[in-house]
């Protein structure tokens, strides 16, 4: 998978993509993500990105020219599956999303600043609009990297044990069952009995038990859909 992400503050994603398993990933050669600085693509001599807006509203625009140049050079080179906003107002991203997307090849992800982008750009070259949550970010860069980790971490072979990311909440529309590690009692608190007996089908029977109970309390809506 290549994924392209296109931004005005490129170092920003810098370490994000530097470290643990995103570093591991692109090492391994299961994705390739490739940052581009948007002001690489302005005609203008003060690589400005921005204008303002028409109609005199409060804060500037991202202005389509650097961003359809970017783009189209992208697109010259290679088919995209999809053509990613990042936006407060964009559909939810949640897990059936990044499932979905794990499964594309190309992807190009903007992301947005100030006020937003030219609609015009949204009109043209976006294919798909995604908001990571119902609150506003001072830009898209860390919903990029929110989605693209979502993502990355589902190919195969990135993360260590296969079935991992398999068992992460959300799979199954399920909330993950509590986990424990050493030591099997803190201060008088112990791990369950269920989970140092061995018994491998009576485990898997609580943890199931456990994920619905947990999914049942914090996220009932997860159980309708
Ligand atoms: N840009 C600003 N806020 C955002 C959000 N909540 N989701 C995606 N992109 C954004």
């Amino acid at each position: 998978m290549r994924i392209d992400i296109i931004t005005c503050l490129p170092r920003l994603l810098d370490s994000f993509f530097a470290h643990s398993i995103l570093q591991r990933a692109q090492q391994g050669g299961y994705v390739e993500v490739i940052v581009h600085d948007l002001r690489d693509y302005t005609a203008d001599k003060h690589r400005r990105v921005d204008d303002y807006a028409f109609g005199g509203a409060a804060g500037m625009v991202m202005q389509i020219e650097p961003i359809a140049r970017c783009i189209r050079s992208l697109q010259a080179e290679r088919t995209y599956d999809d053509v990613i906003y990042m936006t407060p107002d964009g559909e939810r991203l949640n897990q059936r999303t990044t499932n979905t997307l794990s499964l594309r090849q190309n992807l190009i992800i903007l992301c947005g600043h100030y006020k937003g982008v030219d609609e015009r750009v949204r009109e043209l070259f976006i294919t798909k609009e995604i908001s990571i949550g119902d609150y506003v970010l001072s830009g898209g860069e860390l919903a990029a990297c929110v989605l693209s980790d979502a993502i990355i971490r589902l190919l195969p072979g990135v993360l260590n044990d296969e079935t991992s990311a398999l068992t992460d909440s959300f799979q199954d529309n399920l909330l993950a069952p509590p986990v424990y590690t050493r030591p099997a009692e803190f201060e008088g608190h112990r791990v369950p009995d269920i989970l140092l007996s061995g018994h491998e089908a009576k485990i898997d029977e609580w943890r199931h038990e456990q994920a619905l109970e947990r999914t049942r309390v914090r996220r009932p809506d997860l159980l309708d859909l």
